[in-house]
């Protein structure tokens, strides 16, 4: 695949379809019980794990499955298609670890890569802090040079599947005088000493995907953990964020398409005035628009996987930052209109927790906000466009 061709290839047509099945016989009837019980769906892991679903964009050479960014966009929106929660399994291993496929040393990768690979770890990042969320620069964790050992301290807040992750990417300021360019990144693991987690948040949605704060207090970890040169950290967590973006989009295009589906299956059925509400002209404009919108935003999303794809290669790809801005923010939006429809379709079940529309509804909020609010994904646009 190049910047050029985007469509699915047939081997990404047959990926489609083997973890469609998955999800619909393995991933889609825990969906609701994740939500319920606020759990993390440590079944759903070992399913994806076992099929090698669970983290396929590490490359071959860590013992990963090599696949592609558009590949990896497919696994999660089938995934997200059955339970959002769970589809931040691949996609925030995904974002943990990107920032060392593009910055990191060969030590690093070596020692980190391959345990995610077999599905022994899971990787999330950490960027964020209660008072640094859109201005992520703002952050105030240090990390300070001790010998050959860097100490943290500070507190990373909203970060995706803490406490269930091994490995962290974080990211601290090494220089405090230097503003972007004196934050670097580093791995720190759940296990380093001074490492502790947040009461779980208590969200609308995803919450099968634990949300917590993760707190270092004089974390000492080796020099040999800091992901590229002192000072890159910044610029490899936003360059990060140019590929995942794109993963967000996913997820959102797989909660909308797992909303349109029930959607239609429901208005076909139900019957009011005597014959099934899909007749309703009224309804099947709805169903139109839904359909129109979703597959606008895929086809944006997959033009920007194609990006991300080659950039990943070493290719200069002057516009990634544009198009992974823009999918996240169309199919994110879309995803919140798509969802709200499918509730207005079902009426009064919609609104119930005995049909799924409205956690996906639920779901589906959490996209316009994370890995950068829609607001900062317009201003993203509008710096591209008037440089
Ligand atoms: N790639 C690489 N480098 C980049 C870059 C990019 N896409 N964009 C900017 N940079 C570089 C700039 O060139 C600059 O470096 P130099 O000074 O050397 O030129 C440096 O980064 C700082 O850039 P800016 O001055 O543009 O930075 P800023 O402070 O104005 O902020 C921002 C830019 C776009 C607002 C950024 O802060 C941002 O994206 N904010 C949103 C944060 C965000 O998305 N957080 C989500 C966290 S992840 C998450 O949600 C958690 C989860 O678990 C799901």
């Amino acid at each position: 695949m190049d910047a050029e061709s985007y469509q699915p290839s047939e081997e990404h047509q047959m990926l489609r379809e083997a973890i469609r099945a998955l999800a619909d016989e393995k991933i889609a009837p825990r969906a609701a019980e994740a939500d319920e019980t606020e759990e993390f769906p440590w079944e759903v892991y070992k399913d994806l794990v076992a099929s090698d679903f669970h983290a396929v964009h590490v490359p071959e050479e860590y013992g990963g499955a090599g696949a592609d960014a558009l590949a990896a966009v497919i696994v999660i929106e089938e995934v997200a298609r059955a339970c959002a929660s769970s589809s931040l399994i691949p996609a925030v291993n995904k974002l943990g670890t990107v920032p060392l496929l593009l910055s990191a040393s060969e030590e690093i990768k070596q020692h980190y890569l391959p345990p995610v690979a077999r599905g022994e770890a899971m990787f999330s990042y950490a960027l964020s802090e209660p008072e640094a969320g859109s201005d992520a620069a703002s952050m105030k964790t240090r990390a300070v040079k001790d010998g050959d050992h860097y100490v943290l301290n500070g507190t990373k807040m909203w970060i995706t599947n803490a406490g269930v992750s091994e490995y962290y990417t974080v990211m601290a300021v090494t220089e405090p005088s230097a503003g972007a360019r004196g934050i670097s990144a580093f791995v720190v693991e759940k296990s380093d000493e001074g490492v502790s987690f947040g009461a779980k948040e208590k969200k609308l949605g995803i919450k099968g995907s634990p949300t917590r704060q993760v707190i270092l207090e004089n974390v000492r970890i080796p020099e040999w953990r800091m992901i590229g040169a002192p000072g890159t950290g910044f610029k490899t967590a936003l360059a990060t964020l140019d590929h995942t973006r794109v993963t967000i989009a996913a997820q959102a295009l797989g909660i909308a398409q797992g909303a349109l589906d029930y959607a239609i299956g429901y208005v076909k059925e139900r019957k009011q005035f005597g014959k099934p509400i899909a007749e309703f002209q009224g309804l099947q404009f709805m169903i139109a628009d839904m359909a129109m919108k979703l597959e606008a935003a895929r086809q944006l999303t997959y033009a920007a996987a194609a990006k991300s794809e080659a950039a990943m290669h070493g290719a200069t790809v002057k516009d990634l930052t544009f198009f992974s801005s823009a999918a996240k923010c169309a199919a994110s939006d879309a995803a919140m209109e798509i969802t709200t429809d499918a509730v207005q379709l079902l009426g009064g079940y919609g609104y119930t927790r005995e049909y799924p529309v409205e956690r996906m509804m639920r779901d589906a909020k959490i996209t316009q906000i994370y890995e950068g609010t829609n607001q900062i994904q317009r201003m993203v646009m509008a710096r591209q466009l008037l440089k």
